[in-house]
């Protein structure tokens, strides 16, 4: 079954901080998405990536592709994106060519991940798993809280879920095409991932190892984080 990947890079980024949207920010001197399509693009199970642009930024984002060695393996389309990243999931779909029995969905956002992972994903989908998701157990305690009306109010607690029982989950996820279509047709609520859209329907999503490396650049210091990253795989 040939296997494409779906790029969502449609996210202003306003966390980052003021400046061009967070996909099309530089790392080490290389668009973030660049870096993104390169880690899916190194899988040889990957054979078409399709990138979902800012809406008024397909062009600019088709010009950055050709601009950028990329594998001669992988076909890559691009397509503009939504208001929301489930709405740029659902337009990267709509875009997939019929031969494609397993997708990927992977965050612009998540430049870094290595390849390992991404194998690792596709194969538990080949295996049967009609969704899987790269996860992490957490460092930190998670608590629930009522949240404060108000940023910088205090919050009571309300539960302290079983760390050992947690995971933290990353990207890319991994779908049967069919199961993905259906939940994106179903599931209309807003989602922070594919995944819960998948869990909605009823249906069992796996969790495979996920990795350091995979880690989401929201925030400022992630930046530092990802260029420090890079420096040291060039060591
Ligand atoms: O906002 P968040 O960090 O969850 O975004 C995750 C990914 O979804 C990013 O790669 C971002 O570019 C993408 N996104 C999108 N369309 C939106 C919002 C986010 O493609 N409207």
């Amino acid at each position: 079954t040939p296997v494409a990947a779906v790029i969502p890079a449609a996210g202003r980024g306003v966390r980052l901080g003021p400046g061009a949207p967070k996909a099309l920010r530089a790392l080490n001197g290389t668009p973030m998405l660049i870096h993104a399509v390169r880690a899916l693009a190194a899988s040889r199970h990957v054979s078409l990536v399709i990138v979902v642009a800012p809406p008024d930024g397909a062009a600019e984002v088709k010009s950055l592709l050709d601009a950028h060695a990329l594998p001669v393996s992988t076909d890559f389309l691009v397509v503009p994106g939504g208001e929301s990243r489930q709405e740029s999931v659902r337009l990267g779909l709509d875009a997939l060519p019929p031969q494609y029995g397993i997708v990927l969905v992977h965050d612009a956002a998540r430049p870094l991940v290595p390849v390992e992972t991404v194998d690792a994903v596709v194969e538990a989908v080949r295996d049967g798993a009609p969704a899987v998701v790269p996860a992490l157990a957490l460092a930190d305690t998670v608590k629930e809280v009522e949240p404060a009306a108000a940023a910088g109010d205090p919050e009571p607690v309300v539960a302290t879920p079983e760390r050992s029982r947690l995971r933290a989950v990353q990207t890319p996820q991994g779908f049967d095409r069919a199961t993905l279509v259906r939940a994106h047709e179903t599931v209309t609520e807003n989602v922070t991932d594919d995944a819960s859209m998948v869990e909605q329907l009823g249906l069992t999503v796996v969790a495979v190892p996920g990795h350091e490396e995979a880690f989401k650049v929201t925030r400022p210091l992630d930046l530092v984080l990802a260029e420090a990253v890079l420096a040291r795989r060039r060591l």
